[in-house]
């Protein structure tokens, strides 16, 4: 993908990598869009990037997934790509973790990122493009990571089969 004009919403641009991110495309002539959970956190990423609209949203609450995809596409007049930077971790055995810690690590990690996608499916064009950060647990899962490695190769799985959906439109 061109990314010089590209419009590329960043969901976690709050976080270190999604903080490189942004920087990273800024840099490269792209025009960005901060999502972030926390207001403040949002500001203060936005100061480096003038101009740039920001969008809120918390992972569990999946709807706000799709406002934020809505509002980004709605200040950029529309969007290239749709990338997912956030994310939980946890460690621990897997005897010893719990269900509560289990069901977070799939809220954030997966029905959260998802509703980010199937959102973007409805506002992308041909030569647009989707992307996540999983984590090379995915492909080799670690131990005292068994929630956490699920949680991310869950992910992975729904990119694999979502990307032999929508490649035929033309989105990556
Ligand atoms: N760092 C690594 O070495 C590494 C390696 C492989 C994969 N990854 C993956 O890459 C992603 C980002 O990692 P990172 O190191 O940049 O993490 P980080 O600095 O801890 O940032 C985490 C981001 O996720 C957001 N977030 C967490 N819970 C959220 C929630 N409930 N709703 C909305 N946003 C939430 C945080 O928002 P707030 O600012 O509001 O807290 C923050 O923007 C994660 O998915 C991680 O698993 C990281």
């Amino acid at each position: 993908m061109n990314l010089d004009g590209a419009r590329v919403l960043v969901a976690g641009a709050t976080g270190v990598l999604g903080g490189a991110l942004t920087a990273e495309l800024g840099a490269r002539g792209a025009r960005p869009a901060l999502a972030g959970r926390d207001p403040a956190r949002l500001a203060s990423a936005a100061r480096a990037h003038p101009g740039a609209p920001t969008v809120t949203f918390d992972a569990y609450d999946p709807a706000s997934c799709a406002r934020a995809v809505d509002g980004a596409a709605r200040e950029l007049g529309g969007l290239d790509a749709v990338v997912t930077a956030f994310g939980s971790v946890a460690f621990g055995p897997a005897a010893e973790v719990g269900d509560e810690i289990a069901e977070h690590l799939t809220a954030v990690n997966v029905l959260a990122p998802t509703a980010f996608f199937r959102a973007a499916f409805t506002v992308l064009g041909p030569g647009s493009a989707i992307a996540a950060f999983t984590g090379v647990v995915a492909r080799r899962p670690q131990a005292g990571m068994a929630d956490y490695s699920a949680s991310k190769a869950a992910l992975s799985a729904w990119l694999d089969a979502a990307r032999r959906e929508v490649r035929t439109g033309g989105i990556r």
